[in-house]
């Protein structure tokens, strides 16, 4: 200890025992939390996949994924951190009674999902922190696809341009992650979530006001079914997934910075309701507006580049409305890299003992190389495909598809069999402070038999192993 650290010990008679950064309680917890969920899943996967898919059929499917499986890992996730006081591949070492089976392997698959993620994260991000710019500009605010379309191959075949913009996004994501837990992610979280929300709110009112507005809420609620593949099932349940930021060890290390006192079923259950009502809220900004000019949504990918600028430029005030479009979109990608980035730092941090600067600086050039695979994926990088997909398709395909679903029914596992129901008990009623034995008992019940089951079942079935 140096001297300042001494000094700082007798002035804080508590520095000594709070060693461990952590979130500062009630409403920075669910907001930090709510920060890592919600993201470019909700504002650009979220309303491409749905519109690939048929709409309200696919939107069922991610609402019970989210129910049986989302939430049920996310308590878990939140319960195994503050358990252990440790990020996910520590908490499994920590947690695990028996120590020849490896359970770390958990955590260790999160650390390289992180990567993955962040490998394409980073550069749709960087895609739409641009996009601010080219909107303020006038240069995407035209009703010709052919010319979005252009501007948008512009910018991603373009390699340095590629590259520059997605180390401008981790650079400001590193020196966010150098603040801490607290002064850092928490704070991050509770500036910018209210100005998202409102924002979301005004293109919302602005899309759902137009003339053939109702013919995209028919398209976001009236299900069709026919268009449901199963294929299309693991989507739902792999998009559930990546929403919520859960099997890859994220809520685990977001769960060992919660306070002893929080009530983790509560506030995963606020995070899911947040969550949604987010992408719900991105669903009403796009579909209506997207019908109301007779576009189709299923556009995939570059729905949200190609697409949406038309539909902006179509509308009264759109100028106005695509740039808060595309800076709402900036701002919910922040937190959710901020989450991503954080789970290899409290590894290094925690394995290696590091400081919390030296574990940022090596992650954020490790995610500077991995992620030039994906940067470079639309333009040296075209016709390199492992497995016919692109780095960029790959990492996405394989995060969210694999890895993903694959970490969560290993987390289910080891709380509903493992782990088991006495000290799931404990845990989740604080140690007897809560009242919500009921609601604990339901929560093991369903994650010991309903979720492990279900995953397995759609993993299956959208890999066509019960046939097409
Ligand atoms: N949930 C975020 C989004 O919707 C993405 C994300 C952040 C994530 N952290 C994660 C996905 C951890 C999977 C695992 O954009």
């Amino acid at each position: 200890m140096n001297a300042t650290e001494q000094l700082e010990l007798k002035v804080k008679p508590n520095a000594g025992v709070q060693l461990r950064d952590g979130f500062t309680g009630g409403l920075g917890v669910v907001l930090a939390t709510l920060g890592s969920a919600v993201g470019l899943g909700n504002i650009w996967k979220f309303p491409y996949l749905t519109g690939a898919n048929g709409g309200a059929a696919f939107l069922i499917v991610y609402l019970l994924s989210t129910l049986l499986v989302g939430l049920p890992v996310m308590i878990s996730e939140h319960m195994l951190g503050r358990e252990a006081r440790s990020e996910a591949v520590h908490a499994f070492l920590k947690l695990s009674p028996n120590k020849k089976i490896p359970w770390w392997l958990v955590g260790a698959s999160g650390v390289l999902a992180a990567f993955m993620i962040m490998a394409f994260y980073t550069e749709v991000a960087g895609w739409v922190f641009a996009y601010i710019f080219k909107a303020l500009g006038g240069g995407i605010f035209t009703t010709d696809p052919a010319v979005t379309e252009a501007a948008f191959v512009n910018l991603i075949s373009n390699p340095w341009l590629s590259l520059g913009i997605q180390w401008v996004v981790l650079a400001a994501i590193g020196l966010i992650i150098l603040q801490g837990v607290a002064k850092g992610i928490e704070k991050t979280a509770k500036r910018v979530m209210p100005v998202l929300f409102g924002l979301l709110l005004i293109v919302v009112v602005r899309s759902l006001t137009l003339d053939g507005a109702a013919a995209g809420l028919n398209f976001l609620f009236m299900p069709d079914f026919s268009k449901l593949t199963g294929a299309a099932i693991l989507t739902a349940m792999g998009l559930a997934f990546f929403k919520l930021s859960i099997g890859m060890g994220t809520m685990i290390t977001y769960g060992s910075y919660y306070g002893s006192e929080q009530n983790i079923p509560v506030n995963a259950a606020r995070v899911m309701l947040g969550d949604l009502l987010v992408s719900l809220l991105a669903g009403l900004a796009i579909f209506p507006a997207v019908f109301a000019y007779g576009v189709e949504p299923d556009a995939g990918p570059s729905l949200l580049f190609i697409t949406i600028p038309t539909v902006f430029a179509s509308m009264p005030f759109g100028h106005f409305f695509m740039v808060v479009f595309f800076l709402l979109t900036s701002l919910a990608a922040v937190g959710a890299m901020l989450s991503l980035v954080e789970v290899p730092v409290a590894f290094l941090t925690e394995k290696f003992t590091w400081s919390r600067k030296t574990a940022t600086l090596v992650v954020v050039f490790g995610l500077a190389v991995t992620g030039s695979l994906a940067a470079l994926s639309n333009s040296v990088l075209a016709d390199v495909k492992l497995l016919g997909f692109t780095f960029f398709d790959l990492f996405d395909y394989f995060s969210q598809n694999v890895l993903l679903p694959v970490g969560g029914l290993f987390i289910a596992l080891f709380v509903g069999w493992v782990f088991g129901w006495k000290k799931v008990e404990q845990a989740l009623t604080n140690r007897g402070a809560l009242k919500n034995t009921r609601l604990v008992r339901l929560f093991f019940l369903v994650t010991r038999f309903v979720t492990p089951v279900l995953v397995l079942l759609v993993l299956l079935n959208g890999f066509g192993v019960f046939g097409k």
